[in-house]
């Protein structure tokens, strides 16, 4: 006797394929679901996040320090090297990328960079700061300070004296004055300041190379992801007191940057990071 088998395999084949083909779509719309919420939650992420620029700093040694300190000797090759270097690695990639883009040969107040350029970045412009040394060989080291990237975003400059916040410090008070209603006002101003009194005490200047602030031709930028083209200022820290660890501040001003900073180190507006040159003890004898 022959067993008639139904048509039953044959149903349940189709019925498997029909299964298959319904899982492989459902698997289908998860993925793409997936890759929308992702791209999505980063940029709800990114513009909730990075709504103001943040002061950046250089040398540093993690991705987002919460307090930089930079100890050095400048008599120890090897602790200065080290500063040295972690400046050389930074300012790389405008040595070797500022030609590579839409860069205008020349940018200033009277000639801003026309729609879709971005300015070109000249590393011998900061005086005493510039390399090979940036001032790690002196009694007055450097940092570099940018901003991060934020797009689209128009500063609103401090760019006359009339209504100036009253926690301004009165040598950039006096630097506005100076540019009042020039076009050179038109900058996101920038102070560094030992944070308490015995770090002021400790300081004999601040001074600010090419200029110092970060001139209103910058924004808004015009290349994404090309931070190579973003603007730096060097601070020349001139003469901390030697032999202790010196705390400073730097603060960028614009109307719509919010200044805030709590006891657990955040902050928003400005940075913080510690200078230590070590002093060379001789013993008498
Ligand atoms: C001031 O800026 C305007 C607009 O960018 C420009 O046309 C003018 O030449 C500038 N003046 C000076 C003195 O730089
Ligand atoms: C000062 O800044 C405001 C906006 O930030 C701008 O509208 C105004 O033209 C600026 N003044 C000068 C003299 O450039
Ligand atoms: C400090 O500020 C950050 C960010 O604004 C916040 O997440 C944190 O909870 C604050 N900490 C304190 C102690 O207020």
């Amino acid at each position: 006797m022959t067993v008639i088998l139904p048509n039953k395999p044959k149903s349940i084949k189709v019925h498997r394929g029909v299964y298959c083909l319904f899982h492989l779509i459902l698997a289908l719309f998860f993925i793409i679901c997936i890759i929308e919420l992702r791209s999505n939650v980063v940029e709800i992420t990114s513009t909730f996040k990075k709504v103001f620029p943040e002061l950046e700093i250089q040398p540093s040694i993690s991705e987002s320090p919460k307090t930089v300190l930079i100890r050095y000797d400048e008599g120890d090759v090897t602790t200065v090297d080290r500063w040295i270097g972690l400046i050389d690695n930074f300012l790389d990639e405008y040595r070797t990328k500022s030609e590579t883009r839409n860069v205008a040969t020349l940018c200033d107040f009277k000639h801003p960079p026309k729609k879709g350029q971005s300015c070109p970045i000249d590393l011998d412009n900061f005086g005493p700061c510039s390399p090979p040394f940036y001032g790690y060989y002196s009694f007055s080291p450097c940092v570099f300070l940018r901003l991060s990237e934020i797009y689209n975003w128009i500063p609103e400059y401090y760019n006359t004296t009339d209504r100036l916040p009253p926690s301004m410090p009165i040598d950039l008070i006096r630097e506005i004055k100076l540019s009042n209603n020039k076009n050179e006002s038109n900058q996101i101003w920038i102070s560094c300041a030992g944070e308490h009194d015995v770090d002021k005490e400790s300081i004999e200047a601040f001074n600010y190379y090419p200029e110092r602030g970060f001139p209103s031709y910058y924004f808004p930028r015009a290349h994404r992801n090309n931070r190579f083209l973003s603007p730096l200022i060097a601070v020349e820290i001139v003469n901390p007191k030697p032999g202790y660890i010196v705390s400073i501040e730097c603060r960028i001003w614009s109307k719509n940057l919010p200044y805030k900073r709590n006891n657990s180190g955040e902050r928003q507006g400005s940075i913080r990071f510690g200078i230590m040159r070590d002093e060379l003890v001789y013993e008498e004898g």
